[in-house]
């Protein structure tokens, strides 16, 4: 049976994902996040795993089903996330950090319960490790695909951040086109390489992450 005999393209290969938003704590019953599905994130999952990949995704709070043969880790914060993603980005061939991470974090976290009569209607935010950037910097043979979320310049910026963070291949968002963005199944980019950028017609996510995944075999 030829099926059976043909080789995955991914087999062999370890692929590192991260999905979804994270979540900060404010105090116990409160949090800043944002409105990421994690559904990108889990389609490129997904798929690695389809092409015979060891596919780790480390996952912020999503409403989705859990993968079959995916090692999923379940976070919150950025550094939860920053942690597990450092932890086995050394092994891996592929990296792809397709969670929207919170930028501030609160620079405390209460307690208890902050109420009203207190009136402290300010919260104090510090800036979180940027994790692209990170691994980036450390990186040695690993292939890293980025992300990035614009509403304007979006070709300029979206190429800068390709070049401050070290990418090998960037995904941008233009959360201004019809049926990209954050929540919906099909999803409208431009990649950007080292060559040049693609732009990719609007698409399915999970027709997408295959994509993805074949442009990051090739840079
Ligand atoms: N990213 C990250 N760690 C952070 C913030 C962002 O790893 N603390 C990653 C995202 O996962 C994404 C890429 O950086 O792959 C770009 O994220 P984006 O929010 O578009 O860009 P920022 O660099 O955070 O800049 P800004 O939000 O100001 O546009
Ligand atoms: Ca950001």
């Amino acid at each position: 049976d030829m099926a059976l005999q043909e080789k995955k393209p991914l087999e062999g290969k370890r692929v590192l994902i991260s999905a979804g938003p994270t979540v900060e704590a404010i105090d116990p019953v409160r949090f800043i996040s944002n409105h990421s599905s994690g559904k990108m994130g889990y389609a490129i999952a997904k798929a690695a795993r389809n092409l015979g990949a060891h596919v780790t995704l480390i996952s912020g709070p999503v409403n989705l089903k859990q993968l079959n043969g995916v090692n999923t880790v379940n976070v919150k914060s950025a550094q939860d996330m920053a942690f597990h993603m450092k932890a086995h980005f050394p092994d891996c061939d592929y990296i792809v950090m397709a969670a929207a991470v919170a930028d501030f974090t609160p620079e405390h976290v209460a307690d208890e319960k902050i109420k009203k009569m207190d009136n402290q209607n300010t919260i104090n935010l510090k800036k979180t490790e940027d994790i692209l950037a990170y691994l980036g910097k450390q990186k040695t043979n690993q292939k890293i695909c980025g992300f990035a979320m614009e509403t304007q310049n979006v070709l300029e910026n979206a190429k800068r951040k390709f070049e401050e963070k070290n990418c090998d291949l960037l995904v941008v968002n233009d959360l201004k086109v019809e049926g990209a963005g954050f929540q919906g199944d099909t999803n409208k980019v431009t990649l950007i390489k080292k060559d040049g950028n693609k732009e990719l017609e609007l698409m399915s996510k999970d027709e997408l992450a295959y994509k993805i995944l074949e442009e990051l075999q090739k840079v």
